[in-house]
């Protein structure tokens, strides 16, 4: 049942709620696509970023905790359609250097669809004045970033050319 969204302060933590249960679900598919790498930086990447995802998930908490609220009770559905299409990778029939170019692809979609949705919460954050938020959230959207940069090096570095 869709709640009532009156003011963007709603709206603000509807999109928290909503990041939260993105990065938590992330949590749980990271593992899976670092063993389904083959190539080791990739591997090592997915293992970093399953790293920082655990601390975003604690940010969000921080956030919450500073506020006076709990981040559950919502599920990204956008995370999980995501997650989905990365699942479908991997029952293909694939050459483990095409997965991999596959499975950069996916997780790229994935940080795409996070820079996104923290560059709006960073700044409904900080109309709303909330300082501290604005800057945790910040910092997350940097890691979003830098890691969707790490994954275009690797493909670009071999993945593709090995794939191909
Ligand atoms: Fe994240």
């Amino acid at each position: 049942m869709a709640s009532k969204m009156r003011t963007l302060e709603d709206m603000y933590v509807d999109l928290l709620k909503d990041l939260y249960s993105a990065e938590k679900q992330l949590v749980k598919a990271l593992p899976k696509l670092a063993k389904n790498s083959s190539s080791s930086d990739l591997q090592k990447a997915f293992q970093e970023h399953l790293k920082q995802t655990e601390g975003h998930v604690d940010r969000i908490e921080r956030i919450f905790s500073d506020m006076g609220g709990s981040p559950r009770g919502k599920k990204c559905v956008g995370m999980e359609g995501l997650i989905e299409e990365g699942n479908e990778l991997l029952k293909e029939d694939t050459e483990p250097e095409v997965l991999d170019a596959g499975l950069i692809a996916a997780a790229q979609k994935v940080e795409h669809y996070e820079i996104a949705g923290y560059g709006t919460a960073r700044a409904w954050a900080e109309q709303l004045g909330y300082d501290r938020a604005a800057q945790l959230l910040q910092q997350t959207l940097d890691e979003e970033s830098m890691a969707n940069e790490k994954l275009t090096q690797i493909a670009e570095n071999h993945v593709n050319m090995e794939a191909q």
